[in-house]
């Protein structure tokens, strides 16, 4: 089969191996990819969102699959525009990708079928979300109802703080018009867990568990960012708390989908939050989950052919999905002043010591110039680690982040602490 993967970063170089792994897999592409992709992939020069071009290139050369990693373009309905060109692609279509591309949706979703989620209020107009802040308990969380890069939620501890945000998402439109609907949403506590799922439109197979570490600063200190590294399985996330979300959440969300017209195939990225109450949705993705699929991916021994053709044929509950019985651990090598200013363009160094087995180096932001690759992005490299368990895993992946070397070269050196309180 010739496989075309829509994207640039680690989560796709994730997806590119996994694919690559399957004897079914004759010829991959990547549009537009990086420097670590093209080492398993023909990467092809068009941009994401460059769905008319995508297309013909698909088209021209036969591919059989086309799987997008990134959420801009099936929001913006990529599915939709290749499938009516009679191309197989694994994604949700625009009128399911929504589930991602709209907070106020999938909280309205999440509140008329019961499925367990913060309390909210959705506002269009900044004067009616301030008089309802003015009385309102803190800390209170805003968000912007659209994509934000996973920076448009602002959690704030006092009115002043709230107003602020009113101002900066709805009046600023700091995050353009992902703002121009609020959701505020009650504060919750617990411990998060992402867990990534495959869906045919009926059918959820569940992956293995995973936990993210989003502030850019040891000690979940400092901005927001895509995310700093992950570990899975989440030690938190027993086949107790698994039952329940498959039978209050997962399956539940999926047949809320359908019944609104809006049938899933895809991945579905459940954002839990595991609350004294329960596990609740703190947000929903419509895509693998970066750096998660770092961790997830390289764990999995079903074929992932398979499982993306099952999801577009709506054969999964054919498919068995497993994972090996191990752990993985992923440490983000960034750029020093993520997310906010950095320098771009400085050789990376020992990038020959991975063997995609035990030990894997994901490009995210990388390049090749004059034949070296190069840093080229905030978020540079994801280096995972498989280990007999996670601190074993933890510390080979940390072992494995000193083989590599590039100018203003930063990390966590916390990714993985949690395991110790488990
Ligand atoms: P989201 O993009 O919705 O996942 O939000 C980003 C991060 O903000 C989450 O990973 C949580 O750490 C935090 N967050 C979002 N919603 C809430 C909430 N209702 N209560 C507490 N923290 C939240
Ligand atoms: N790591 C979080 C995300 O992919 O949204």
């Amino acid at each position: 089969m010739k496989i075309l993967i829509v994207g640039s970063g680690g989560r796709e170089h994730a997806i590119a191996m996994a694919v690559a792994k399957s004897p079914k897999a004759e010829k991959i592409y990547c549009a537009p990819g990086n420097a670590g992709i093209a080492q398993i992939a023909e990467c092809v020069p068009i941009g994401a969102m460059e769905f008319d071009k995508l297309t013909a290139f698909a088209l021209e050369q036969s591919v059989d699959l086309v799987v997008v990693g990134m959420d801009d373009p099936l929001c913006g309905g990529i599915v939709d525009v290749m499938e009516a060109a009679g191309l197989r692609v694994f994604g949700p279509k625009k009128a399911a990708a929504i589930l991602e591309g709209s907070k106020a949706f999938s909280k309205d979703l999440m509140k008329k079928y019961q499925i367990p989620t913060a309390e909210y209020e959705t506002f269009t107009d900044a004067d009616a979300a301030l008089s309802y802040l003015a009385t309102a308990k803190y800390p209170i969380v805003l968000k912007a109802d659209g994509l934000a890069l996973g920076k448009g939620v602002l959690i704030c501890n006092t009115l002043e703080e709230a107003k602020n945000g009113v101002r900066e998402i709805m009046l600023d439109k700091k995050f353009g018009d992902a703002g121009n609907t609020l959701v505020v949403e009650e504060f919750m506590t617990g411990r998060e867990v992402s867990v990534l799922t495959f869906v045919d439109g009926r059918t959820v197979a569940v992956m293995t568990s995973a936990q993210d570490h989003k502030r850019a600063k040891d000690g979940d200190q400092g901005l927001n960012t895509g995310g700093m590294g992950t570990f899975s399985p989440s030690p938190f996330y027993t086949e107790a708390i698994d039952a329940v979300c498959r039978e209050k959440i997962y399956q539940p969300t999926v047949d809320a989908m359908r019944a609104e017209g809006r049938e899933y195939k895809g991945v579905i990225f459940f954002g839990l939050m595991l609350t004294e109450d329960g596990p609740k949705v703190l947000e929903y993705n419509a895509r693998f989950g970066d750096p998660e699929a770092q961790v997830v991916l390289p764990r999995m021994k079903t074929d992932i052919i398979d499982v993306f053709t099952a999801c577009i044929d709506g054969t999964l509950d054919a498919v068995q999905l497993e994972f090996e019985d191990n752990a993985a651990v992923c440490v983000v090598l960034a750029s020093d002043g993520y997310p906010v200013s950095y320098e771009k363009g400085f050789p990376i160094t020992g990038l020959e010591k991975f063997d995609n087995d035990e030990y894997f180096c994901f490009h995210a932001g990388t390049a090749k110039k004059d034949g070296k690759i190069v840093t080229n992005g905030g978020r540079v490299l994801g280096v995972t680690a498989k280990g007999s368990d996670l601190k074993d895993a933890r510390k080979k992946a940390y072992l494995a982040a000193e083989w590599v070397d590039f100018a203003n070269k930063y990390m966590r050196h916390d990714i993985g602490k949690a395991i110790d309180e488990a």
